[in-house]
């Protein structure tokens, strides 16, 4: 990244914490935003890392974002959870909620968490890994209510959400796979991210208000807004909707056909479907089976033009490997948008700044 400021991820961190304690967040809530939006940082979705921060004060202060909120179950059938996030952080939200359906998984084998009203849930990967790391597969749809960004297929303005689908599928032997994406050809905050460098998204990603196709980022970043495309046409598009019909209206109880107007909170909605393959019988043949397909697939030899064939994850984890070492980029902008963010909360740019001590690159 031309021109960025370098970070330590430890010493990024604890900036970020500094400003997150302007939220009124006790202790441990700083740590767990931070650390959340510092590891998207370190996976390379800088699109959901401590460039949210400033969206988040945004939502805060129209006061749609509640610090120190737990989860409230309103739905406990064992197997079936059914969860108010009562918009609060959706780092910690996240958390509680997927801890919640880890322990109903063990128990009964699976668990649906039906979870809504969460803030912001950032990357969903991170929800994937928590279940993973339990030994479940696990499976995210998740709608976003704010301002419409993405038009549907063949249709010339904003209607619904990046509405992203995650899954994770453990693998003895090898890492696992985290499947984790924006139904949408590119996620909002990548745009964020390039109109703040200054630079053009790719082509083919972008309408204007007209519903005229574009490669200027400003048509989903201020107004008057323009659209962002659903990938794959047709099918991706269908991704989208059954995100907001399984995430936002089974799920969270909410779809995404209100005017929200110009409100900056982000909420999200998440049906998360927890497997134990252990309760399925039998786990080796699972196990021989899903590790023999994965190097079977990695072999296939590359085509000119590209690296060795990877699966979903692999990419996120060379990354954390690299950036662990060499430090996170945060181009200027975004760390001014920080700084005044947090001066916003009345936490002092230079504290914040002393805590993060960028380097330029
Ligand atoms: N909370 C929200 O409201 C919200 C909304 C939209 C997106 N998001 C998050 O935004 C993040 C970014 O989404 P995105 O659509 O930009 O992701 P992306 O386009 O970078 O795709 C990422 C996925 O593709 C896989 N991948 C990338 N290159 C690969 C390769 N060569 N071979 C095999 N697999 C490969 C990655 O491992 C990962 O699973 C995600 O973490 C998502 O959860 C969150």
């Amino acid at each position: 990244m031309a021109g960025a400021l370098v970070f330590e991820p430890a010493a990024l961190q604890a900036a970020v914490a500094a400003v997150i304690a302007g939220f009124g967040s006790g202790p441990a809530e700083c740590d767990e935003v931070a650390r959340n939006l510092v590891e998207a940082n370190l996976t390379g979705h800088d699109s959901h890392g401590v460039g949210m921060v400033p969206r988040y004060v945004e939502g805060f202060l129209e006061g749609g974002l509640t610090p120190n909120a737990r989860v409230r179950v309103e739905v406990d059938t064992g197997p079936l959870l059914r969860l108010d996030g009562q918009a609060g952080f959706g780092q910690v939200i996240g958390r509680e909620a997927m801890a919640m359906g880890i322990e109903r998984a063990r128990a009964h084998g699976v668990c649906a968490v039906a979870l809504g009203n969460a803030h912001h849930l950032g990357r969903i990967g991170a929800w994937a890994e928590q279940a993973v790391a339990a030994g479940l597969v696990s499976m995210h749809f998740v709608n976003v209510v704010a301002r419409p960004i993405v038009a549907p297929h063949g249709g010339a303005d904003a209607r619904f959400g990046t509405n992203p689908f995650t899954a994770g599928v453990p693998l003895r032997g090898r890492p696992p796979m985290i499947l984790d994406f924006a139904t949408s050809m590119i996620a909002q905050g990548k745009t964020r991210v390039a109109h703040n460098k200054g630079e053009p998204v790719p082509e083919g990603c972008l309408i204007d208000d007209q519903g005229r196709p574009t490669t200027d980022p400003r048509w989903s970043v201020i107004e008057p807004p323009g659209a962002i495309l659903p990938f794959g046409l047709h099918k991706g598009y269908g991704m989208a909707v059954l995100c907001e019909l399984l995430g936002g209206a089974l799920a969270g109880g909410q779809a995404g056909h209100r005017e929200q107007g110009s409100r900056r909170r982000v909420l999200n909605g998440m049906l998360s479907v927890l497997i134990d393959p252990r309760a399925l019988g039998d786990p080796d043949r699972f196990e021989s089976e899903a590790l023999d397909f994965a190097a079977w697939v990695t072999a296939s030899p590359p085509r000119e033009g590209f690296g060795p064939v990877q699966i979903a994850g692999d990419p996120e984890r060379a990354l954390r490997e690299r950036r662990q070492r060499e430090g996170i980029p945060v181009d200027p902008e975004t760390w001014r948008q920080i700084l005044e963010g947090g001066e916003r909360l009345g936490v002092p740019a230079e504290a914040v700044s002393r805590l993060g001590r960028p380097a330029a690159a």
